[in-house]
């Protein structure tokens, strides 16, 4: 291997394209690397080039072709065995000089692996959560919280410079009903104590009374209006729900371990919309339709992008189009990802459309990354029933559960250690289970299987990753600082110990896959499986045996899988406990 044991990992799909290549002039390198497949059975080899489509290039049957390249190719020592079934070529890596080179680069790296520089450092927004002020933060938002988070944390993996955005829906009409109900009924210990259970009470006790007398409704619409002229009495009001339910906001993030680089929410582009209506006006874009101003978009089969009102206020879409520019002016992006429910679908394509119209070349660098919708066991959740499940209480009752279990379990275990795991294993678990599907797919929230430790969730990894460092506290210090140092790998090609290394070198392409489709749950997936490749491992194999280099080898595959899991954990914004 070029570079001796230093074949970085990456490149073996690389080196195999390398060796094909000469065998079928009049295909390039590339193709032919794209050609190459992972067989689903590994009784077909760790990697597959089918012949099919060489048969008109090379005028031969295709098993003619695939003879002739196994027969070539066979000696070189990558390979264990090269053979040839019908049209096929199959081959099989050298599982020792695989392993070497796999473990020992995993450990190398450590909390690195995984990472790249395809990146090169370009500012990446992504814009995460986003919920509405005053208004309750359930179990719904969970998705776009976590989701975002997560393809943050990809994004930062491959290298690019991201720029974490909340934005806030922190403006809009609704701001001016709630500072008449609140001076009219309102009471300010309540918003202190429990700022958005008042201010939603305000809410709906505004619209109950405007029933009985329409004038509020005015003296609302007039309460907005000073409040968009930045009057200071209603300013520091809707300042202050903004705080207050902010902090809200901010207990559930901390438990989440979430953190933002800008809160700049609608409001923030609230004195910044004159000069896009304006634009819009001047492109030509804007037709006005009984005083109030849309984008017509029939020609792009869409419908009409209402953007301003006849009363002068603007709407959320002209406050996205701010925000768009705002972005690229201020960061300028390479991507621009906005992790929002599909039902917004509509909307997200109305506003690239009209970016695009507008003659911003970077619009189609803008993403609508959407996904499903979560529903409860017993039926989708109502706000305007009330069956609201705030998601605070849903990570608490994780919290608490999971307490429950630990205890059960471990009834002498110490209490502060209990508490910690808790807390670690209940949250993630709630996370992992939001990052198993598919994003776009709607699911049913079931605590049953979000909390079971032996189904493919979180509790489970977490478990694995525990027993890991078990494994390593056992086989003690000196084992592991040698294992560091180097091993021999002619102990690591058993078929559990390869199965298992094949998924810690495919580690780094799945983030990769992760990152350019904008889904966490591929990592998710692949982090199931090396966990449960890793249990194969540990039940088949003894770890902790006699034979001191053979120890030490066996030390060195835990030590990887420990890393990947650590850093896969990391990837999903979940914690890693050492202990369980
Ligand atoms: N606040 C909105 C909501 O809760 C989501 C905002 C999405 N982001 C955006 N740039 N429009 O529905």
């Amino acid at each position: 291997m070029p570079g001796g044991k230093k074949e970085t990992m990456l490149q073996y799909v690389d080196k195999i394209a390398d060796l094909i290549a000469p065998q079928v002039e009049g295909l390039e390198k590339d193709e032919i690397r794209k050609m190459i497949e992972i067989p689903a059975d590994s009784k077909m080899g760790d990697y597959a080039f089918p012949c099919f489509k060489l048969a008109k290039i090379l005028r031969k049957a295709p098993p003619l072709i695939a003879k002739g390249i196994a027969e070539a190719i066979a000696d070189d020592p990558i390979f264990e065995k090269v053979e040839q079934v019908n049209a096929y070529v199959n081959m099989f890596i050298n599982k020792e000089a695989f392993a070497g080179d796999v473990i020992s680069e995993v450990i190398e790296k450590g909390d690195d692996f995984g990472k790249s520089d395809i990146g090169a450092d370009r500012p990446v927004v992504v814009e995460y959560s986003s919920p509405n002020i005053a208004k309750p933060f359930h179990i719904g938002h969970i998705r776009s919280t976590v989701i975002g988070a997560s393809i943050a944390k990809i994004y930062d993996y491959l290298g690019f410079k991201v720029i974490r955005i909340n934005h806030l829906g922190d403006y809009g009409t609704q701001f001016g009903k709630m500072i008449v109900a609140y001076r009219h009924w309102g009471n300010k210990q309540d918003v202190i104590d429990e700022p958005i259970k008042t201010l939603l009470g305000y809410y709906t006790k505004f619209h109950e009374e405007a029933e009985k007398d329409p004038s509020l409704e005015d003296e609302a619409r007039a309460t907005f209006t000073k409040l968009e002229h930045g009057e200071p009495e209603e300013t520091e009001i809707w300042q202050w729900f903004r705080d207050e339910s902010l902090k809200e906001f901010s207990r559930v993030y901390d438990m989440l371990g979430i953190t933002y680089d800008s809160y700049a929410g609608e409001s923030f582009y609230s004195d910044k919309m004159p000069r896009f209506v304006k634009e819009l006006e001047d492109k030509g874009l804007m037709e006005e339709d009984d005083g109030a101003r849309l984008v017509r978009l029939d020609d792009y089969g869409l419908t009409p992008a209402l953007i301003q009102k006849s009363d002068g206020s603007t709407l959320y879409i002209t406050r996205d189009i701010a925000a768009a520019v705002y972005r690229k002016e201020t960061y300028d992006f390479y991507k621009n990802i906005y992790v929002v429910a599909s039902q917004q679908n509509l909307h997200f394509q109305q506003w690239i459309q009209i970016l695009e119209l507008m003659g911003y070349e970077w619009a189609r660098d803008c993403v609508h990354v959407p996904f499903g919708l979560v529903s409860l066991e017993d039926g989708t959740m109502s706000t305007r029933e009330g069956r609201v499940v705030f998601l605070e209480d849903v990570l608490n009752g994780a919290v608490d559960k999971t307490r429950e279990i630990i205890k059960e379990k471990n009834p002498d275990a110490d209490p502060e250690m209990v508490e910690e795991v808790a807390k670690a294993v209940g949250i993630g678990a709630v996370v992992f289970n939001e990052l198993s599907n598919y994003r776009i797919k709607d699911y049913v929230f079931s605590w049953d299987h979000v909390l079971n430790f032996e189904g493919e969730t979180g509790p489970y990894v977490q478990y694995t990753y525990a027993r890991s460092c078990s494994i390593l506290r056992n086989a003690g210090e000196e084992v592991v600082a040698k294992a560091k140092e180097g091993f021999d790998p002619q102990y690591l090609k058993g078929e559990s110990a390869h199965a298992l290394t094949s998924l810690l070198y495919r580690f780094p392409e799945v983030i990769l896959e992760a990152g350019e489709k904008y889904e966490p749950s591929i990592v998710t997936r692949h982090l199931v499986d090396i966990a449960q490749a890793f249990n194969k491992f540990y039940h088949d194999e003894h770890i902790l045996v006699d034979n001191e280099d053979e120890k030490v080898a066996k030390v060195a595959m835990v030590m990887a899988a420990q890393t990947a899991i650590r850093n896969g954990l990391d990837i999903l914004c979940m914690k890693a406990p050492e202990k369980m």
